[in-house]
Formats: structure tokens, sequence, C-alpha cells
């Protein structure tokens, strides 16, 4: 199975893709690290912990950075994903403990070990990435690929009209990851907003999975109750999960490869710069630049089915 890091601030969606992760067969979560965003550090880490104790899981968690890189905090997402970060569903914690270690360490300690074999997922702002890659800049050549939730190519933001949240809590470390010397995949909101979860297919999930299925039911109450209001659609954004059904079936997607660079201040703070293939400018920000794969389309019922599919299993 392929091992993946999931790099995470819990959060309903980043909950639907971890479970979702730990339910698939074909792949092995080695552990979860956690960042600020959503919520603070320390309840990310204890729902990443609940997280993982309800998904059978034997997988670690390090927790992260607490802040951004550079900037001041930002307000967390609480009116999106409870105060809880789960939806407000009040969850009884977990017995299992953190390591002792930090996400970046960790990281570290686990692409060192696995070399060419760890595919770091990414669901929050990118500072634990970012640490570890400073920290160690040769991880760039020993993992597997990077495969991030946020940003948004060609589509309007969810912050501002040009920044999706992931990225502008830390642009930054949105920055780093994406000019770095490795495999990313951005899947962003030109994706996720094209895919919509309905209760439908949760309560499906509910009844044949009753015991994860009941905890992804009632903790996405709150979260689609937002998006009813905000939005006025039936469903959420499949915003985190998206990425590991890449993981499990690129084949769902439609990408194109561009350079990526992070607005990092100014009224355009988290903007996902987009510098297609092939393109050349004067100013030299966009010279000599890895090139990243930008997913622009989905085949959204197939995701939607695979989703649902794996976690009906029991
Ligand atoms: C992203 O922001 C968070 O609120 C979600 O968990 C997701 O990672 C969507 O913009
Ligand atoms: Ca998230």
């Amino acid at each position: 199975a392929r091992k993946l890091i999931i790099d995470t601030d819990p959060g309903v969606d980043d909950a639907m893709a971890i479970l979702f992760a730990m339910q698939s067969p074909q792949l092995d979560v080695i552990g979860l690290t956690t960042t600020f965003g959503n919520v603070c550090v320390e309840r990310a880490t204890e729902n990443a912990l609940i997280l993982a104790e309800l998904g059978n899981s034997t997988a670690p968690v390090a927790q992260g950075v607490s802040v951004p890189l550079q900037m001041p905090p930002k307000p967390h997402a609480e009116a999106v994903h409870g105060d809880d970060g789960l939806g407000n569903i009040h969850w009884p914690a977990s017995q299992r403990k953190p390591l002792s270690l930090s996400a970046a360490e960790f990281i570290i300690e686990q692409v060192r070990t696995n070399p060419g074999q760890v595919t770091l997922i990414a669901l929050g702002p990118l500072g634990n990435l970012a640490q570890a890659l400073t920290l160690d800049p040769q991880i760039a050549d020993l993992v597997d690929e990077v495969i991030l939730m946020g940003g948004a190519a060609q589509t309007f933001g969810n912050m501002s009209p040009v920044a999706e949240a992931n990225i502008f809590n830390d642009p930054h470390a949105a920055d780093q990851v994406f000019t770095a010397p490795w495999k990313v995949t951005m899947i962003g909101l030109d994706v996720t907003h094209q895919v919509l979860l309905t209760n439908t297919r949760l309560m499906r999930i509910q009844q044949n999975n009753p015991k994860i299925g009941d905890f992804l039911y009632r903790s996405a109450q709150f979260y689609i109750d937002f998006y009813r209001n905000l939005h006025g659609v039936d469903g959420c954004y499949f915003h985190d999960a998206s990425t590991i059904a890449y993981a499990l079936d690129p084949s769902l997607f439609k990408v194109e490869p561009a350079a990526i660079r992070v607005a990092c201040e100014g009224i355009a703070s988290g903007q996902t710069i987009v510098c297609p293939k092939g393109m050349s400018f004067p100013e030299p920000h966009w010279d000599n630049l890895p090139l990243v794969d930008v997913c622009m389309q989905v085949d959204s019922e197939r995701m939607l089915d695979l989703f649902e599919q794996t976690l009906s299993q029991t």
C-alpha cells in the first residue's frame, strides 16, 4: 500500500479525508501531522488523535506549527467548522498521546527511513512542510510526491477574491512549498468547488458503516449549514478529501503544468499566481521554477462514488 503522511488542521473536511484514507486498503497512513488553521494546533492535535482511533489506525500524531512562518496569525475558522473543529459534536477526547517529535521532525524521519516511498498529503496551511524543507532540504528528492489542497488558479478564492484559506493562512510557507524541487500536485478551488457532497451520500455511508458513518454525518451538519447559508448550496464542497481521491486514482483529474508563486503581502496576499508551462517573462521571479501539476477538472460523480464506496466498507 502507498505510504501517506497527512498534514492537517481538522476540520470537518479534513476528517473526511483522513477517514477516507484510513479506510482504503490501497493506502497506508503512517502518520498524521498537525497545524493551526481551521482551529488552533492543540485542538487540531486532539482531533487528529480522535480520528486515528476512530479510523482504527496505529498512525502516530505529531504536532506542528501554531502560527504562520512570517506573518501575524489570522483568526481560526470556528464559524465554518465549529468550536471543536468537528462541527460541534463534542466527541470524547482520545486517550492517545502525540509524539514528542515535532511535525517537521517526524516528516524528515519518515522520509529518510522510507526514501522515495512517502507521499505527503497537505490539508492545511503549509508551515510544517516548509519547516521540514528548511531543516533538511534534501527531503525534496526523497519524497515520492506532495498532494495538497489549496489555492485557486483560475477561479475566485474563498478568503478574498483571489486567496484560498490554506494559502492565505501562511503564504510564505506555501511559496516555499510550491518552489521547492519536488513533485507537487495542487488541488484547489478550481476543482473542489465543482464537487458537492450531499447528505444523501453521507446517509448511505452511515447505513453501511455505522461507526464511521455516524461520526461523518453528525460532524458534517454544521459544515453543510455553513455552505447552505453562505453559498445557497445543498451539501458541502469536497475540499480536503479530493487529495485522497487523487492519491488513489489520478485519472479522475485533468491537470495542467504550471509554475506557481504566492503573493505574500498586500491586497492579493495568499493568491496563487499561475505561470503556465512554456511561458516566459522578463520578470526574474518566474525563471527556472519547478512545474506544479495544477488540477483544473475532475470527474465529480466518479470521485464521490469512490469516496462513498471506500467509506461504506466495514
Ligand atoms: C480549506 O480550508 C479549510 O477550511 C478546509 O479544511 C480546507 O482545507 C478549503 O479552503
Ligand atoms: Ca483543512
